[in-house]
C-alpha cells in the first residue's frame, strides 16, 4: 500500500534526512517542499532513490507560495490522501532575550514558525481528509516547554515554539478525526542545532518516523520527544 507524506523545509538538516529515510522505501512517495528547489542540490540529488520524490516549491513566510505549493501537491495526489504532513521548517533568531529582544524578530519567527504551518496545514486539508491516516507532525522543541525550565536563551523562537504547541493542541480538538502532535527532535547537529548538540540526524530521525508511523488516535494532541517520551507542557 503505497503511502504519502509532505513535509517543509526538506532542503537541509532535519528536512532533508526526514526525506533521505522516507525515499529508502519503494512504497513511500514524498512531496519534499523547501522555499528554493533550484539550489536545493543535495535534495535533488535523492531523485535517484527506491521511493517517489517530488519536489515543491514553499516559502512558509510566504501565504502565497504556501497555496500555490498546497495546490500542486493535491493536484499531483489526484484525489488520493495525504497520510503524513510534516511541518519542520524554523527559523531561529538564537540570543535574543525577554528584556532586550527585537520586535520585528518575534514577529518574523511567529510567521515562520506558526502561521507558516498553520497555514500548509490549512490548504493541504482536502487531501489529509481523503487519507485513512490523517497524522500532522508539528516539529517543537524542548524550548516550547515551560516544565523543561531550559532558561532565558532563544526567546522569540521558544514563544514561536510554544505558539506551535498550543496551534496544534487547538487543532487535534477541532478534528477528533485527525492525528495531530508535536515531535521534540533532540539537540541535532544541524545547521541549527550547531556542532555542539548532542546526535546526528539520522539518530533523530529514525526516533522521529518510529514514533510517527506508530501513532494512534489516542495520542493527537501529545507533545513526544523522538524516543517516544512525553514532553511536560
Ligand atoms: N537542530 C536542533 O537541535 C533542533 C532542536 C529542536 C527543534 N528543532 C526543530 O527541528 C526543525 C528542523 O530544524 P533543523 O535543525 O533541521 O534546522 P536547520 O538546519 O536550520 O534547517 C532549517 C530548515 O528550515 C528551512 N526554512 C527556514 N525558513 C524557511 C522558510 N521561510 N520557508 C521554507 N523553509 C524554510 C530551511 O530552508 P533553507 O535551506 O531554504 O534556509 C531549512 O531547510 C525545526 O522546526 C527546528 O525548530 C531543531
Amino acid at each position: 500500500m503505497p503511502v504519502t507524506w509532505f513535509l517543509t523545509g526538506a532542503s537541509r538538516g532535519i528536512g532533508l534526512e526526514i526525506t533521505r529515510q522516507l525515499l529508502e522505501s519503494s512504497s513511500n512517495t514524498v512531496f519534499a517542499s523547501c522555499r528554493s528547489p533550484a539550489t536545493a542540490f543535495d535534495l535533488d540529488a535523492l531523485k535517484s532513490s527506491p521511493g517517489t520524490l517530488h519536489i515543491i516549491q514553499i516559502d512558509v513566510m510566504d501565504e502565497i507560495s504556501i497555496k500555490a505549493g498546497c495546490s500542486k501537491v493535491l493536484e499531483l495526489l489526484n484525489g488520493t490522501g495525504l497520510d503524513y504532513v510534516i511541518n519542520n521548517a524554523a527559523i531561529n533568531h538564537a540570543g535574543d532575550l525577554a528584556f532586550s529582544f527585537d520586535p520585528a524578530a518575534l514577529a518574523e519567527t511567529i510567521q515562520c514558525n506558526v502561521t507558516g504551518p498553520a497555514l500548509v496545514t490549512r490548504f493541504l486539508l482536502p487531501s489529509i481528509e481523503k487519507s485513512s491516516r490523517k497524522v500532522i507532525v508539528n516539529i517543537s522543541s524542548p524550548l516550547a516547554s515551560i516544565g523543561r525550565d531550559l532558561g532565558p536563551i532563544s526567546t522569540s523562537y521558544s514563544i514561536s515554539k510554544t505558539g506551535l504547541n498550543m496551534l496544534t493542541y487547538k487543532q487535534s480538538r477541532e478534528r477528533p478525526d485527525f492525528i495531530p502532535i508535536l515531535m521534540d527532535p533532540g539537540w541535532v547537529k544541524t545547521d541549527m542545532g550547531g556542532e555542539g548538540a548532542k546526535i546526528e540526524p539520522h539518530v533523530s530521525v529514525t526516533g522521529i518516523l518510529n514514533v510517527a508511523t506508530k501513532l494512534t488516535s489516542a495520542d493527537a494532541g501529545k507533545f513526544y520527544t523522538y524516543l517516544g517520551k512525553v514532553n511536560p507542557w
